[in-house]
């Protein structure tokens, strides 16, 4: 029986992980899997993830043996009569794109840090589309059970550097290495945990009255009371509307590993992170939770299975009851998408899905004809804004290896272009003989060169190209542009023109001396 799509929308909190790669992303995901009961005494679990998908996908044999996770999962889980829906997010520098799509279909973010090392490159550059999308996040200071930088200083580097105002929930008590546990400082009351054997199972805590631990725990107890004095003097107070608004952070600190803190921030989920809301549509419009049902493309997956050669196509729900399958139109193409193959994907398992509700995510299998951004519905049109696309940051030429695979070589081009995995350039002259390729890292190129061979039969060689900068232009400035040397103008999947740079001089002169021509940045947004 389906339930009140207003009702289950407040229950539900999707949120994702960011992190720098080793901060302890996966590592805080199986405590929170943890700590909600989905994994009782198996924590572990997502990190066993390789010897599970073993039977996955041959295109994953390489981030095994890479020791790298390049594909998103999206885990569900009841957490305090709450339902979560945590994306996974890829940790690794390089392959970034996915991470940022990912980040278009949550509502918050828990940003971990290793409290060793503070904001790292990664975390900058994740923390940049969290901020453009205003994205409320909440801050894991992680590994205090070790030697780690004075969390007074952390707090200033996260203000300083990506501007963003830390108000800190908890506070810990004994220096990182010997960490005792936390004050709360919205209660004033003392968290003292107790280490279980690599964190295998709930940590033992134990509420401590303040004058109690004063007695007990020392100076560690002085040392952290006088700098949550010094907090309070301030003023950097858990302030709801500037965290929903993205622009304070509620801190917390602890150790995944040990389990220390992980409760408080589950809690923070349910307390402070915001439900799903009406989705603004292409025109501003907030589509009402209580409409019919809507949803959007994030992410599309092929051949994730190769013994069924599929395509699956992960949406968010918006507005209404998902139904399996119900009926829904693609926006796009005015075209029916019958979805009667519908699952959840928890790790690398897949369970089918009778009914979802705003907030939660989907697998459509069979999809086809589904693209990343596509916008879905049941009754009411509705056309949600595309999924940003991002500046590329490095280009490579492809071509097939063995000239008898062009037509695999041009298949499998097109599908992984649609996919996302790279963004395919083509000449509108030369076609798909000899497209450039535009990521975000260099493994994007990997992965596509991969999945080529494997999928597709079709082995390439990718060749890096020597540009340097990429601009949006039009059919109106094509011709002056092509007739510059070091100068390139490709089409996109999407249709879009746009220019290459060899050197960045030139487009800066460019940009100076010619007003008239249109060299717009691509913005993530
Ligand atoms: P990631 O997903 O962000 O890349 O990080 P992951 O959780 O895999 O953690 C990276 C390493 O940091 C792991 O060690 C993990 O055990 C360790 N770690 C995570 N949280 C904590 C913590 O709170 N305290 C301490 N001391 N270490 C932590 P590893 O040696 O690479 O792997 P493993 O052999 O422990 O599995």
């Amino acid at each position: 029986m389906p339930a009140d799509p207003l009702r289950e929308a407040s229950r539900r909190r999707t949120f994702a992980i960011i992190s720098h790669p080793d901060a302890g992303k996966t590592t805080l995901t199986e405590k929170f899997l943890l700590y909600a009961g989905a994994l009782v005494g198996e924590a572990g679990a997502v990190k066993a993830r390789t010897g599970r998908r073993a039977a996955t996908s041959d295109w994953m044999e390489m981030e095994q043996k890479r020791g790298i996770s390049i594909s998103s999962t999206a885990l569900q889980f009841p957490y305090r009569e709450h339902v979560f829906n945590l994306l996974d997010t890829p940790g690794h520098r390089d392959f970034s794109e996915d991470t940022y799509r990912v980040l278009a279909a949550v509502d918050a973010v828990v940003m971990v840090l290793d409290a060793a090392k503070g904001i790292e490159p990664q975390t900058l550059k994740l923390f940049e589309v969290c901020r453009a999308r205003s994205l409320p996040v909440i801050t894991f200071l992680n590994k205090y059970d070790r030697p780690g930088r004075d969390p007074l200083e952390l707090l200033d580097e996260i203000e300083a550097q990506i501007g963003l105002r830390p108000t800190p929930a908890t506070w810990p008590v004994g220096i990182s290495g010997d960490f005792r546990g936390v004050i709360d400082r919205r209660t004033g009351g003392f968290t003292r945990f107790t280490r279980t054997a690599r964190g295998g199972a709930i940590a033992p805590e134990e509420d401590v009255e303040a004058d109690r631990a004063a007695a007990e725990e020392g100076a560690a107890w002085e040392r952290a009371t006088d700098e949550t004095g010094l907090l309070d003097a301030i003023g950097a107070d858990v302030d709801l509307p500037s965290f929903l608004a993205g622009e304070s952070t509620p801190v917390f600190v602890g150790s995944a590993l040990t389990n220390f803190g992980v409760r408080h921030v589950l809690d923070a989920m349910v307390d402070l992170a915001p439900a799903p809301g009406p989705r603004l549509d292409t025109a501003g419009e907030g589509r009402p939770l209580g409409a019919d049902c809507a949803a959007f493309v994030f992410k599309v997956q092929a051949n994730m299975d190769r013994s069924h050669r599929d395509r699956i196509a992960f949406v968010r729900i918006c507005s209404g009851t998902f139904e399996r399958g119900m009926v829904l139109t693609c926006e796009r193409t005015g075209r029916p998408f019958a979805t009667k193959y519908a699952s959840t994907v928890f790790g690398a398992e897949r369970s089918t899905v009778d009914l979802a509700y705003p907030g939660d995510i989907v697998g459509l299998v069979n999809a086809s004809d589904l693209h990343l951004g596509d916008s879905l519905y049941a009754e009411t049109p509705v056309r949600f804004p595309p999924i940003p696309r991002f500046a590329p940051e490095v280009f490579a030429s492809a071509r097939p290896l063995d000239t008898g695979t062009t037509k695999q070589f041009r298949r499998g081009l097109a599908q992984l272009d649609e996919e996302g995995v790279v963004q395919v350039l083509r000449d509108p002259d030369t076609g798909d003989s000899a497209p450039i390729l535009a990521a975000v890292g260099q493994l994007q190129f990997d992965v596509f060169a991969d999945r080529l061979a494997l999928e597709f039969n079709s082995p390439i060689e990718v060749l890096s190209a020597p540009y340097e900068a990429i601009r949006l232009t039009d059919p109106t400035s094509a011709p002056r542009l092509r007739a510059i040397g070091g100068i390139r103008v490709l089409e996109r999947g999407d249709g879009e023109l746009v220019a290459l740079f060899e050197s960045r001089y030139r487009l800066q002169r460019l940009e100076n001396d010619e007003a008239g021509l249109r060299l717009d940045p691509i913005v993530a947004g």
